[in-house]
């Protein structure tokens, strides 16, 4: 009985927490020293508008907040990648690069995050090593403190250029492991991977779980796994979709992880991250209290709760946790995606077989995240293959792409059946996806040159060419006007080119 009682502290020593000295008899708890200072890194800017209202908040909505933003004390702000890119030139009129360096202008303190799909970058292809390198050159040059990289597939080699290149600049390098359940994504194969992400140079691992799916027992695993096997700070991204976030933010950093993504509670839950405000009030006092004064978090919140307001008609209501990803497994956003398709195509009455197919074409596949791209190709796949009533009956070009290793090389083998109806007799590609490009920002200079102002023109070219053949000379044009009092004859030429 002693001796268990003693192989069981032993293994509770083992946990992060132990070690720490016991508060000290008769002093207030809160007045103890916290040892470990939990992190938050504030989404509002990011992922929390590009989860409720499809990336549509303008720079404008933002600029008014963001010294007071900076007094909070949050780890980091993350306003840029993901899709805020292409939205800002598609939907906004404004140029990203010009938000990046406003925004910065106006943090001093917080540090600037961004989201990259390795050789995708925020595209939606990907792109030449030469692409890379400029693009992650110019983001860190414009104020990006913090990449966070990560790859659909968990394919490292789609990462490398880019982690090389973070690393050269000198930002920090967060490398992601994007989170998703299947028989192949074990406990062993995540902690691998992020020891081969260590090795590569992170200087922090993420663990970005964009479907809501982690749970906080499994997350308590993942994160003493990774931690053991790297070192590194640890960094948490959920959704709260399925309602389990902020239970499993909790449970993870009581296990070892460092830094949480949340969102300011006007934006928060639903499609998007867990309230800041709770997390940092269910954590004050106690050892990884945030150092955060909710006070400060006030005059933020009321603020964005007026920017919800103007952007209400965009907000598509979950009400409350939908337990749709759990029993799928799947992504909030690609389940209604896949209810819309399924409802213009006067097929929802299929959505159950849908559902039920999305498994058998992730097997086949070898298990893929479901994230972008991936989430796409396969919802498009399985809805294929309930409406023309036999799977792999047809398959998108997409798909063929995927078995052909364009995408990079799939968690588990790929079944050679469906893959030989996918490629038929040509030659899969066994070599980094990003090896096959050729150089492209010659060509990009050149064909920008006629309109483009400032060396990150050729980057939003090769990116969106006709978003940006549209959107940049009418913004140049603008200015112009604006600035020598030019009028219609410069609108002319713009519209020219
Ligand atoms: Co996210």
């Amino acid at each position: 009985m002693t001796k268990e009682k003693t192989a069981e502290n032993a293994a509770q020593d083992k946990t992060p927490q132990a070690g720490r000295e016991p508060y000290a008899e008769g002093k207030p708890y809160a007045d103890a020293q916290p040892r470990r200072k939990a992190k938050i890194m504030e989404t509002a800017l990011r992922d929390a508008h590009q989860s409720l209202f499809a990336t549509r908040m303008r720079t404008s909505d933002m600029i008014p907040i963001l010294e007071k933003m900076d007094e909070v004390g949050y780890h980091s702000l993350e306003m840029w990648g993901g899709a805020t890119f292409d939205s800002c030139m598609r939907f906004l009129d404004e140029d990203p690069w010009e938000r990046l360096r406003t925004v910065r202008r106006h943090i001093k303190k917080a540090k600037l995050q961004m989201l990259l799909r390795g050789q995708n970058l925020v595209g939606y292809r990907h792109y030449a090593d030469d692409v890379v390198r400029e693009f992650v050159k110019r983001a860190v040059g414009n104020g990006i403190d913090i990449v966070r990289v990560f790859d659909a597939l968990n394919d490292l080699r789609n990462m490398e250029i880019a982690a090389d290149q973070v690393k050269k600049e000198g930002a920090h390098l967060q490398m992601c492991i994007s989170y998703t359940l299947s028989p192949v994504h074990t406990l062993d194969a995540f902690s691998e991977l992020a020891r081969r992400m260590a090795q590569m140079g992170a200087d922090s691992i993420a663990v970005k779980d964009m479907a809501g799916l982690l749970n906080p027992v499994d997350c308590k695993s993942l994160v003493m796994a990774v931690k053991e096997k790297t070192g590194l700070p640890i960094q948490l991204h959920s959704h709260y979709t399925s309602g389990l976030a902020s239970m499993t933010y909790y449970a993870g950093l009581e296990a070892g992880a460092d830094i949480v993504d949340t969102a300011i509670s006007p934006l928060s839950m639903g499609t998007s991250q867990p309230p800041t405000e709770s997390l940092v009030a269910a954590l004050a006092g106690g050892e990884l209290d945030t150092g955060i004064r909710l006070e400060n978090l006030v005059p933020v919140a009321e603020y964005f709760k007026n920017v919800r307001e103007r952007y209400s008609h965009l907000i598509a209501d979950i009400g409350g946790v939908d337990i749709n990803i759990l029993r799928y497994q799947i992504p909030g956003g690609m389940y209604s995606n896949l209810v819309n398709q399924l409802r213009e195509q006067k097929s929802l009455d299929k959505l159950e077989d849908v559902m039920n197919e999305i498994p058998v074409v992730r097997k086949a596949m070898g298990y893929p995240p479901l994230v972008t791209p991936t989430s796409q190709i396969v919802g498009t796949q399985a809805t294929l293959n309930v409406l023309t009533g036999q799977r792999w009956k047809v398959i998108p070009k997409e798909v063929k792409q995927y078995f052909l290793g364009y995408y990079g090389t799939a968690p588990a083998p790929l079944d050679p059946e469906v893959q030989k109806l996918a490629i038929g007799d040509e030659a899969p590609i066994t070599c980094r996806p990003g090896e096959k490009i050729a150089p492209e920002m010659e060509d990009a200079r050149k064909a920008s040159a006629t309109w483009g102002l400032q060396p990150e023109d050729a980057l939003t070219w090769i990116m969106f060419p006709q978003v940006a053949k549209d959107f940049l000379p009418k913004k140049y044009a603008r200015s112009v006007k604006r600035d020598i009092g030019l009028g219609e004859f410069v609108d002319a030429a713009a519209y020219a080119v």
